[in-house]
């Protein structure tokens, strides 16, 4: 089986309001699929249906093979979820929260244990195996959850904004235990964010998704190329100089366009280029800052929909 995740047109209606609208994705084994969109995008929703914790109002879907409206006993045992939020017991420790899940999965007693603490190692939580869980912190709080969403060997996982609230550096802890259950321990990884950074470091390929639409799909270089070539480069000019400075930016083979007030080029090579323009600049038009970057996701989600995904 290629495809973990197959939809076709799903579609959820609440009331007038219609959260999902078409979506048709694959997601095929080995991958880390991502959900990318701001707050009310339809992203919870879509998860919820694939968990087949939520009915479908149209469309379909199957996960693992199985048919989200027929077979939702078999989905259930093939995956692992981390809901966007926590679901532990705090009342007790982190191993019994641990046990707790394994015997709600129907998992052998004899076979607890050992799964526990591989899973704990895996999160770097062994020494606090016997910590309430009311007093670990959320960073710890998260990687527990982490380790139960996978306790049962499922071959899929479905995160809903796994690190949404998390201060940065504990964000960059859990990214590298979801590349690691991905690289080491070969799950098949969905997961929704609304970070851009998020879907960049950690996705195979991502749909971008407003408004319960996908409106963009692809690996996050494929998605950047969507909005033209290469680099972005921003300039900054001391005077009123823009009309001289976008002739000399032509005569380089270069249109320059007023953005945010300053003055941005697109360009291949952007770094091959600066030094260019600089000299072409000389003693005619002063430069007052030049910053390069990449277009982001952020770029993308700006191209396709005309407005920032953090208003
Ligand atoms: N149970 C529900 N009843 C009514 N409206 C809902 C329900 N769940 C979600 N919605 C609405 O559906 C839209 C999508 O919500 P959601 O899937 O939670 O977005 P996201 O997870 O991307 O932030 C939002 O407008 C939200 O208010
Ligand atoms: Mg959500």
């Amino acid at each position: 089986m290629d495809a973990m995740i197959e939809t076709k047109g799903l579609r959820k209606e609440f009331g007038d309001l219609v959260a999902v609208n078409d979506v048709s994705i694959t997601v095929k084994k080995g991958e880390v699929f991502g959900f990318l969109g701001p707050n009310g995008a339809g992203k919870s929703t879509t998860i919820n249906m694939l968990i087949t914790m939520l009915p479908i109002t149209a469309g379909s879907g199957s996960v693992a093979g199985w048919d989200v409206a027929k077979d939702p006993d078999r989905i259930r045992a093939s995956i692992g979820v981390i809901m966007q939020t926590n679901s532990l017991e705090p009342e007790l420790t982190t191993r019994e929260n641990l046990e707790y899940y394994g015997r709600l999965n129907h998992m052998g007693p004899a076979d607890i244990p050992d799964a526990v603490c591989e899973v704990l190692n895996v999160v770097g939580l062994t020494n606090k195996a016997d910590e309430l869980v009311k007093n670990l912190s959320g960073g710890m709080k998260r990687r527990l959850e982490i380790a139960r969403s996978f306790l049962h060997r499922p071959g899929l996982i479905f995160m809903d904004e796994p690190t949404t609230g998390l201060d940065p550096q504990t964000k960059q802890a859990i990214w590298r235990y979801i590349r690691h259950l991905n690289k080491d321990q070969g799950l098949t990884i969905f997961l929704t964010t609304h970070y851009m950074e998020e879907a960049d470091a950690l996705c195979d390929r991502l749909a971008i998704i407003d408004h319960g639409r996908i409106i963009a799909e692809g690996t996050p270089a494929e998605l950047k190329d969507m909005i033209g070539e290469g680099d972005i480069i921003d300039i900054s000019l001391d005077n009123e100089e823009d009309d001289r400075f976008a002739a000399i930016a032509k005569e380089l083979g270069m249109t320059a366009r007023s953005h945010e007030g300053r003055l941005r080029l697109h360009t291949d090579r952007g770094e091959e280029r600066i030094p260019d323009l600089m000299a072409a600049c000389a003693g005619k038009v002063h430069i007052r800052s030049i910053a390069l970057h990449e277009p982001t996701l952020e770029d993308v989600f700006i191209h396709f929909t005309g407005r920032s995904m953090r208003e």
